[in-house]
């Protein structure tokens, strides 16, 4: 399988398709991202939130493949910026996933105090420095708070990780990303499955061979938004990444766009 990248800023790349890991902890988590790793997945987010970062490591390190070959997202949660508190809540998500280097080092939400969260902005452009993280970026900001980071940053975000998918889609945002060279990047791109049934999901479903759920994340391919669906079934993880086969064509992109 072979996932195209998309650029960041820094001239850095991530694989525009990773998988999500949110709930996939212990040992059935592990066997799911094995899975991903088998069929050809590279790019794994998780944060410190979801309590597993110590099991994508180890699928990571168990896989035998070349650790650059991997593109590995983590988040500092909210509760946890301000410059001393962001180092140590780093360097135990460094401690938990044994790997070398962070690709992406991520805020995981805004909700806390400006201050802290340009300190944890100057904490992480140090981590950079020091070689431990290769970029960071923000998650669930809105436009005054990038603005806020793009004001004092040494280092720019390379990416804004959103709430995006045909269902959620906050144009603005995203044309405010767009013109400051921030990748977007959409979380819960098949909103848990809740409009798989949506009369012109459907129609695009027969239309082009695919399921709802290839047509939601093709749709991220097709704007250029790096997507990361979550699946714990490995039929549904392959079904996931079997969408560099076509394209929707720019009506119905336009129609999706819009709804
Ligand atoms: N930055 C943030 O604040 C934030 C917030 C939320 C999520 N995220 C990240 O984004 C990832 C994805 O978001 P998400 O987990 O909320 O939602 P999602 O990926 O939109 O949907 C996941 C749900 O859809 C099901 N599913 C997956 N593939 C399917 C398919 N092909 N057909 C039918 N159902 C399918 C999964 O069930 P099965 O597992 O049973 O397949 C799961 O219940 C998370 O895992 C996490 O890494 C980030």
């Amino acid at each position: 399988m072979n996932i195209p990248n998309v650029q960041f800023n820094n001239g850095k790349v991530i694989p525009i398709l990773g998988l999500g890991t949110y709930d996939l902890r212990g040992k059935s988590g592990i066997i799911a991202m094995k899975h991903a790793i088998e069929l050809g997945y590279r790019h794994f987010d998780t944060a410190t939130l979801y309590k597993n970062e110590e099991e994508v490591g180890k699928a990571i390190r168990d896989s035998g493949i070349n650790r650059n070959q991997f593109f590995v997202t983590t988040k500092i949660w909210s509760s946890d910026l301000g410059y001393n508190s962001s180092k140590i809540a780093f360097q135990e998500s460094f401690d938990r996933l044994k790997l070398e280097y962070i690709d992406l080092y991520l805020i995981h939400w805004p909700n806390n105090t400006k201050i802290n969260r340009i300190q944890t902005w100057k904490s992480m452009e140090e981590l950079v420095e020091e070689g431990l993280i290769k970029s960071i970026g923000v998650s669930n900001f809105s436009i005054t708070q990038v603005q806020e980071i793009l004001n004092i940053c040494e280092i720019k975000p390379v990416i804004n990780q959103i709430h995006l998918n045909p269902f959620n889609n906050d144009h603005n945002l995203i044309n405010y990303c767009k013109d400051n060279e921030i990748v977007i990047e959409a979380y819960t791109p098949l909103e848990k499955g809740r409009y798989f049934d949506h009369e012109f999901i459907q129609q695009l479903s027969t239309k082009y061979h695919k399921s709802p759920a290839q047509i939601f994340l093709r749709w991220c391919v097709d704007n250029n938004y790096v997507t990361i669906p979550k699946s714990a079934n490995k039929n549904r993880i392959k079904e996931n990444a079997d969408i560099f086969d076509f394209q929707i064509d720019i009506k119905d992109l336009d129609k999706l766009n819009e709804l």
